[in-house]
């Protein structure tokens, strides 16, 4: 394979959901038409071994929930596969957030009986943010389903993309037939019983499919085709259409052909913005940025592990590379992948791949470790948090201890820190959701041997502030503070006061996230 080639057949793509739509079936089945893992359960089961593994997965246990994201790698038919599996516990959303800075695409999984939930909103707010192409995966046709038409209108009327139908099932729940598609007038037959289907021409299906649902099929897609809207890459590309699927996760039904058509429309790795300009995926020298750090991993040996994604050039295991933010020439030794069960040394990888680096302490998030001199790139944005608190330790002989968990967990990106602008004693901490405090408070004393309490407050938005300081009168129920790189921040309550803040200052502009978002920064 050249080196085009090598770089055109890398897809690196999330699956977002709302929590309970299907991601972690789907995920499993994904791989298991990979090969990646032989049987369905592994996905699930490699959960619970992680259990075992550290003491932080230990809350996820008592929990019931997965605080973790993991990163997937597995090559189907010809093309090298990077599946980042996120979080859809809404309190872990931050650790979503930046997972999807490090994708070039999404699946959105939606449970084809509720529709679009609230934290499908959130994260597909993101994607559009990021102008990700998003691939709509509705899933659960085996159980009672909303009406397809219905599900189509919800998702162009609160997510505001334009859809367009790859295939459409036919009956749902009871009387689930299968799946129509569209591209090739083919059909495939769900068969309940043995969750193995037959596929062929429709036409040659017709007749055992009962009149009343054939017809609604005809009428379905005499509305699409009426509708006028054609599929248009261009326009899936750039997150303003999205190929939509239906199927069974569960069942393992249309997931295949799900898997056939994303590879093939889905981008390759697609550039990204730095400093320099745009780096394209296809340039030699090596570049990738940090996007995510997990600390603990192996409790026996207190590792930390920081995830880099390459954007350009290929990847050696033991190659010198230059860390931006601190200017040294590090060698990465002991690259790691993660396949299902196992993580394995690699010795090498290419634009698209996420590797796993042992990290000495010396990565944050949104570092760039690169061959190319003084890159950095650009785009981690720390996003708002929506529940506050400040902190107090518990004994201050623990000053030490405290100081260093609290910058490690922050740097892991855990919760945000902020202080009052003439940096006093007080510490207030952010978090996206409750949960994270509870984590803190845990990892804290496991890890580091601290006790902290917390008092809640009661703001529920930070707004980062460009062009000045605003004022803030005694009962404007809002409190200024700076964050770690003592870039102005103002905590609120509610939306009201920040609408009031507006009226009252407004040559300032109050940012959701600690970058301001112009237009010509998403390019590329
Ligand atoms: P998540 O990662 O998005 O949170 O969802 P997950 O895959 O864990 O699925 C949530 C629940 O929905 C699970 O049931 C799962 O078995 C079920 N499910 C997933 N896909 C389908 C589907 O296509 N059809 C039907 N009918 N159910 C589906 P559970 O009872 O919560 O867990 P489990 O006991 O089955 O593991």
């Amino acid at each position: 394979m050249d080196w085009i080639q090598q770089v055109a057949s890398g897809r690196t793509f999330a699956i977002i959901s709302h929590p309970d739509a299907g991601k972690t079936t789907l995920t499993e089945k994904l791989l298991l038409f990979g090969g990646a893992i032989r049987e369905a359960g592994a996905v699930k089961a490699r959960r619970s071994s992680a259990h075992a593994r550290s003491d932080w997965m230990e809350i996820e246990r008592q929990r019931g929930i997965s605080v973790t994201s993991t990163v997937l790698q597995f090559p189907y038919q010809g093309y090298r596969i990077n599946l980042l599996d996120t979080p859809g516990h809404q309190d872990f959303s931050e650790d979503t957030y930046r997972t999807l800075l490090a994708a070039d695409s999404v699946v959105m999984v939606i449970d084809a009986a509720k529709g679009v939930e609230p934290q499908t909103i959130k994260l597909f707010e993101v994607c559009r943010m990021r102008k990700i192409p998003v691939f709509t995966f509705f899933n659960k046709l085996d159980r009672e389903a909303r009406e397809p038409l219905d599900l189509l209108d919800e998702v162009e009327r609160i997510l505001g993309i334009e859809t367009y139908a790859m295939n459409w099932p036919v009956g749902m729940g009871q009387s689930f037939q299968g799946i129509f598609d569209r591209q090739q007038e083919t059909f495939q037959r769900f068969n309940r019983a043995s969750h193995a289907f037959d596929d062929g021409a429709y036409k040659d299906f017709k007749d055992q499919i009962p009149a009343d649902l054939d017809q609604e099929l005809q009428d379905a897609l005499e509305l699409l085709d009426g509708a006028g809207t054609a599929l248009d890459l261009e326009l899936v590309t750039a997150g303003l259409q999205s190929p939509v699927f239906w199927g069974s996760a569960i069942a393992n039904f249309g997931v295949q052909s799900f898997l056939d058509y994303y590879i093939k429309m889905a981008p390759s790795p697609t550039a990204r913005q730095s400093n320099l300009g745009v780096i394209n995926p296809e340039r030699k020298d090596f570049s990738g940025f940090i996007f995510k750090i997990q600390a603990n991993m192996n409790p026996a040996h207190r590792d930390r592990v920081a995830f880099l994604r390459v954007v350009s050039g290929q990847f050696e295991r033991g190659m010198a590379v230059t860390h931006d933010r601190s200017g040294r020439t590090t060698r990465l030794a002991q690259p790691q992948q993660f396949l299902a069960q196992d993580r394995h040394i690699v010795d090498e990888a290419f634009p698209g791949d996420v590797i796993g680096l042992h990290d000495p302490g010396l990565f944050h998030i949104g570092d760039t470790l690169s061959t190319i001199p003084n890159l950095s790139f650009v785009g981690f944005p720390r996003f708002s948090p929506e529940h506050f608190a400040e902190m107090e330790l518990k004994y201050t002989l623990k000053h030490k201890q405290y100081q260093r968990g609290l910058e490690e967990l922050t740097e892991e990106g855990l919760l945000q820190v902020f202080r009052s602008p003439d940096l006093g004693p007080e510490v207030y901490l952010g978090v996206v959701g409750p949960l994270q405090f509870d984590v803190l408070a845990y990892r804290l004393e496991h890890e580091y041997g601290v006790e902290i309490s917390l008092r809640q407050l009661s703001y529920s938005l930070a707004r980062w502030v460009f062009g000045g300081i605003p004022e803030i009168g005694r009962f404007d129920h809002a409190k200024m503070v700076v964050d770690n790189e003592r870039r102005p921040v103002v905590l609120l309550e509610d939306a009201r006061t920040l609408e009031r803040l507006r009226e009252k200052n407004p040559r300032l502009m109050f940012s959701e996230s600690s970058e301001v978002h112009t237009p010509e920064e998403k390019e590329g």
